[in-house]
């Protein structure tokens, strides 16, 4: 396999792919967290492989299974992923591609939290602290920045303004936006709709599967790295 992947048009270039979604723990038995298959940034990773990239796959916990013959990374909690992000650097692009959940509980407990039978007063108040912006950190660093940094925007109104903006507050080269609203079925779906935003403006890709939208993704990113 490693043999007849040499030669690529990503061979020597290292890529990082986060993926999945994050779990912050309320407690030993519960947790919050986003809703994520991994299936794209799964395929993404695939596909920056297949033209012969080094990739790292940062992944919280995901349904799919990991693609093979790349460096995997198991976090649980967007600490730790942004952690593991700061150890694989540097790279020459990264792909964030993870459903981040944006807070986490600011004490969780270390004991199982219990029912509190009675009346009133029974309900848990939960306290909630906001997690770092991994996409926006690794954007915005002044040294040892990688070459092509791309985002993922997934939003259910004004997708194209709200995911032009996202780009520009975060920093980041490309931002890939989709519209997750519950009608279009991407969400734990084999197919997507993106529309990929740089600089020059916005450009609507056709619905494609996940696996599509990984090649032609890795294969622009191959381009521009050159
Ligand atoms: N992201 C990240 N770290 C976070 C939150 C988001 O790296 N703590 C990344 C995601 O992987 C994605 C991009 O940022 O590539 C956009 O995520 P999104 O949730 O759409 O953006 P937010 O800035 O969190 O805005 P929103 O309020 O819409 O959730
Ligand atoms: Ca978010």
């Amino acid at each position: 396999v490693e043999r007849a992947l040499v030669g690529g048009p990503l061979a020597g270039k290292r890529v990082l792919v986060t993926s999945g979604p994050t779990h912050e723990p309320i407690d030993p038995v519960r947790y919050i967290a986003n809703r994520s298959s991994g299936a794209q940034g799964t395929a993404i990773a695939k596909a920056l492989r297949a033209l012969g990239a080094e990739v790292v796959f940062v992944t919280g916990p995901a349904d799919a299974a990991p693609p093979e013959d790349v460096e995997v990374k198991r976090v649980e909690t967007a600490q730790e992923m942004l952690a593991a992000v700061e150890a694989a650097l540097p790279v020459d692009a990264a792909v964030f591609a993870a459903a981040v959940a944006d807070w986490r509980v600011a004490s969780a407990s270390d004991s199982k939290m219990k029912k509190q039978p009675g009346e009133k007063g029974g309900l848990p108040v939960l306290e909630f602290a906001e997690n770092p912006d991994i996409l926006a950190r690794v954007s915005q660093m002044n040294e040892g920045r990688p070459a092509l940094v791309i985002g993922f925007a997934a939003e259910t109104d004004d997708v194209i303004d709200n995911a032009t903006a996202k780009r520009k507050r975060k920093g980041c080269d490309w931002i890939l936006a989709n519209d997750v609203s519950h009608a279009t079925g991407i969400m734990g779906g084999a197919h997507n709709a993106v529309t990929l935003i740089d600089s020059e403006g916005a450009q609507s890709w056709p619905r494609m599967t996940k696996a599509e939208v990984a090649s032609r993704l890795a294969e622009r990113i191959a381009q521009t790295l050159g």
